[in-house]
């Protein structure tokens, strides 16, 4: 089965071939970050113009790199959802146009299931129920991956999602956007207990999180000591956050895993590229037991590949759309 999945949903206009689903033949990623970094985060209409300009350079060199024609493929998987409405339509509508030329079916994928899928494009062997912290720039999830194409949020943030936490205190260091890599590598040359940072308290479930007030901490720890005219250590500071943002993701996992009752867990979504995030984790499940699964660094972003496979379970799945498919921006994974 050779599946083609288009992703367009926020600042990167990507496409890949996978087959089998979980086989990548090739993967074509174009990204926006440099012309969004002078404005210090995405611009929506920008994003829409640039994938506009790119989607079928991007689709095309997908299905050289395959060595693949339309008339081989098996399905035509594309985001529909979450993320900006004119950067899905974009991919929704190229999608569209594709599957109507070549007769094939076209299949839609939720952006954060697409991220979970790309733990299947890591480890040939996983397989659900298991339990997933999908952390990205938009999304902090908790899901139950009831499975491969059934999901359970049991968690979700009830502000700020863990990549614009780092982001934004990033920014308010003036590194450049998105400046989660940033902070990632200037952790690793910092003390983490240098600052006590907040671990916030949530009403609600017991498995949600919040960011903002720790956003909010650092941002005025920097305000203050400028008011001083004092310069933090940044080192110091990124570690300090890197350490906090990693245990509040793990411990909840932690509590939901068992509280549920899994026994694998895996991580996914742009902040699961994070070094500290992933030995968080990955210490944690060690020490309790627990399966734990990583994606692969190159596949921790938005790509296409992870859409291609969630596609072709969806397909598996009697999962398709008609013509009448549209894109939507905010679209929670229990209703899908
Ligand atoms: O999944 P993604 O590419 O886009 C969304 O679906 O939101 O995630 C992007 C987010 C950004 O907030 C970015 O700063 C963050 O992932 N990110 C990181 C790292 N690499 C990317 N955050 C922390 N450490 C990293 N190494
Ligand atoms: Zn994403």
């Amino acid at each position: 089965m050779l599946i083609l999945g288009i992703e367009s949903s926020c600042d990167e206009t990507a496409a890949s071939v996978v087959e089998n689903c979980r086989e990548i033949k090739s993967s074509v990623i174009y990204t926006q970050i440099e012309e969004h970094k002078r404005y210090g985060g995405v611009v929506p209409e920008i994003a829409s113009r640039r994938h506009c300009e790119n989607i079928l350079g991007v689709v095309k060199n997908a299905l050289d790199g395959a060595g693949v024609t339309l008339k081989d493929l098996d399905g035509i998987a594309v985001t529909y959802a979450p993320g900006l409405i004119g950067a899905l339509l974009v991919g929704v509508s190229f999608a569209k146009g594709l599957a109507m030329s070549a007769e094939k079916p076209l299949i839609p994928v939720h952006h954060i299931a697409g991220h979970i899928a790309t733990n299947y494009l890591t480890y040939p062997q996983l397989e659900p129920p298991y339990l997933c912290l999908v952390a990205s720039g938009g999304h902090s999830h908790i899901i139950e991956v009831l499975d491969y194409t059934k999901f359970h949020v049991v968690g979700r943030t009830h502000d700020d999602a863990a990549g614009e936490c780092f982001d934004k205190c990033a920014r308010a260091m003036g590194f450049p956007y998105p400046g989660g890599a940033y902070i990632d590598r200037a952790s690793s040359l910092g003390d983490s207990s240098a600052f006590a940072l907040p671990h916030p308290n949530v009403s609600g479930s017991e498995f949600d999180f919040s960011f903002s007030g720790l956003k909010t901490s650092v941002i005025n720890l920097i305000h203050n000591s400028q008011q001083k005219g004092k310069q933090l250590n940044y080192n110091d500071l990124s570690a300090s956050i890197q350490k906090t943002i990693s245990e509040i993701l793990t411990e909840k996992t932690i509590k939901a895993a068992e509280f549920l009752g899994y026994k694998k867990i895996a991580l996914a979504g742009g902040v699961s590229a994070n070094s500290g995030v992933r030995s968080a984790l990955s210490t944690a499940c060690t020490e309790k037991g627990f399966e734990f699964y990583m994606p692969h660094k190159n596949l921790c972003g938005d790509n296409g590949a992870m859409i291609a496979c969630q596609g072709s379970y969806n397909l598996i799945n009697g999962i398709t759309a008609d013509e009448s498919l549209n894109a939507i921006a905010t679209l929670s994974m229990n209703d899908i």
